[in-house]
């Protein structure tokens, strides 16, 4: 089997810094250290050589408000490459009564065009015997151990406290980690119906209609509900201070929560929903939406101090045309945005270059501690040998302009358009496969993999135990006086 070289870089993981070559075959790392050589070399002079993002929170081509997300795990795939991505983990998500075991198959059909690694969570978007009973063969059989609730879409997606709870303490039982789509979907229902009867139907509205005190109450619920059901906790997409503030106080009181900000809330801002483009602000409308610059600021700091743990993009991309179906009426226009390609060069460009995030914590955030997190860690995350050659050599030098004219992603817009990055991928490697070479994508339809991730022994063992030892327990009592009836 031939060999690859990667030469003259410094490689950069989560916890260290040095000057090596690294050495792969058979699509594994197998040799890291100065002076290498192999069939093949590919030049890193001046660039650092880090472990492949991973993206924990995609929609490839998912049904959802009456249309499905433009991208699919072609064009998905092909963006998370372009920009320095080498994993993305989907949600599976089943229609209301429909079996988990079928989404499953679905999922499984539309991700043979990856040319990326993938692995899925599976939403529980209504509850049941056969759902109770099906989480275990998703688990057990077929490697996948988180499951999302989403709290908010009313009439839709949501799931009821009872339901939450009940599914939680089955995540207990299967060692599994349920996550959670945090907004208090009632009150957003009534915020956006009062919303409507005032004439107030733009894009804006969407903002108003989800205001942070939304959040930071459902995710201090679930974070609660998790607690008593005895599992750790991840929350998605935490957009703003009132949610990073309940996972922060979970986390110092010994609660396993984890939080997940989005690129886009890092870097956009709610003024984008007052331009007077509906166009321009209905491409933006996503939940949670974006929020002002004390929010940023919050999530940046997070970020830096370890109260919330991970980068992604939530990549759930519409079309213009798409998201004029909610023109006179904004709770139409379907929630979601790209930025499958553009998360690691933003977060280079606005955490590194700015001295918000060292280039350790920019590997920590973007793809060993979600390794960790979705237990796929060393194979994914790690430059080690025996690991997975999913890796990027990232050129700190390289820049260049986003425009959707030169994406990969299939809609015609970017919410990034017209910001510069610095600091861009000259290769990419998919299980040592180049994939990337200078902006330029060497497709391979089908060379994605799916990956199994196991149940957490480690945490649901120290979990239940816990929960064990302070259980409720009956008190046996002697002498007991009669009933007083
Ligand atoms: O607006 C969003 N975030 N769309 C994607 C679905 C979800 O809620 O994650
Ligand atoms: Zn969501
Ligand atoms: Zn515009
Ligand atoms: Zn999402």
């Amino acid at each position: 089997m031939a060999t690859k070289v990667i030469k003259g870089g410094t490689v950069v993981t989560a916890d260290l810094t040095y000057a090596a070559d690294v050495k792969i075959e058979n699509g594994v790392i197998v040799e890291i250290g100065p002076n290498l050589s192999g069939d093949e070399t590919l030049d890193a002079t001046g660039c650092y050589i880090m472990p492949g993002g991973i993206d924990p929170h995609t929609h490839l081509e998912m049904p959802f408000m009456g249309t499905y997300s433009a991208d699919n795990f072609d064009s998905g795939t092909r963006a998370a490459l372009a920009g320095g991505t080498t994993m993305v983990v989907d949600f599976a998500l089943p229609s209301p009564n429909q079996s988990l075991l079928e989404a499953l198959q679905m999922w499984d059909n539309k991700s043979s065009m990856a040319h990326c690694d993938y692995s899925f969570h599976m939403a529980i978007t209504w509850w049941g015997e056969q759902v109770f009973n099906e989480m275990e063969t998703v688990v057990r059989e077929k490697g996948i151990n988180t499951f999302k609730h989403f709290m908010a879409y009313k009439g839709a997606l949501m799931v009821q406290d009872d339901e939450m709870f009940a599914s939680f303490q089955r995540c207990a039982e299967l060692g599994a980690m349920p996550m959670v789509h945090a907004e208090n979907g009632d009150v957003v229902a009534d915020l956006s119906a009062k919303l409507l009867a005032e004439g107030n139907n733009g894009p804006e509205a969407h903002a108003y209609s989800r205001p942070t005190q939304v959040e930071g109450e459902a995710t201090n619920r679930a974070i609660m509900i998790a607690d008593m059901a005895g599992v750790p906790l991840y929350v998605v997409h935490t957009s703003c201070e009132e949610a990073h503030e309940a996972i922060r106080r979970a986390r110092q009181a010994g609660k396993r929560v984890y939080g997940e900000p989005l690129i886009q809330h890092l870097t956009l801002d709610e003024s984008e929903y007052m331009n007077k483009d509906w166009d321009h602000a209905a491409r933006r409308v996503m939940s949670p939406p974006f929020r002002n610059k004390q929010h940023q600021d919050s999530l940046w700091a997070g970020l830096a101090s370890g109260s919330l743990q991970v980068v992604a993009t939530d990549h759930c991309a519409f079309t213009t045309d798409q998201k004029r179906y909610g023109v006179g009426d904004f709770t139409k226009i379907p929630n979601g945005t790209g930025g499958l390609e553009d998360r690691m060069p933003m977060l280079w460009t606005y955490g590194v270059n700015t001295g918000r995030l060292t280039m350790n914590e920019f590997v920590a955030v973007t793809s060993t501690n979600i390794a960790k997190i979705m237990n796929v860690y060393p194979k994914k995350g790690a430059v080690l040998v025996g690991a997975d050659a999913d890796l990027v050599v990232w050129d700190p030098e390289k820049t260049k302009t986003i425009s959707a004219s030169s994406q990969q992603s299939a809609i015609d817009y970017n919410v990034f358009e017209g910001k510069t990055v610095k600091g861009l991928p000259r290769f990419t490697l998919s299980r040592g496969r180049v994939a990337l070479v200078d902006g330029e994508i060497k497709p391979a339809q089908g060379h994605g993999k799916f990956v199994k991730r196991e149940p957490y022994p480690a945490v649901s063992k120290a979990l239940s135990t816990w929960k064990e030892l302070t259980a409720p327990r009956k008190v046996e009592r002697s002498g007991i006086p009669a009933s007083g009836v």
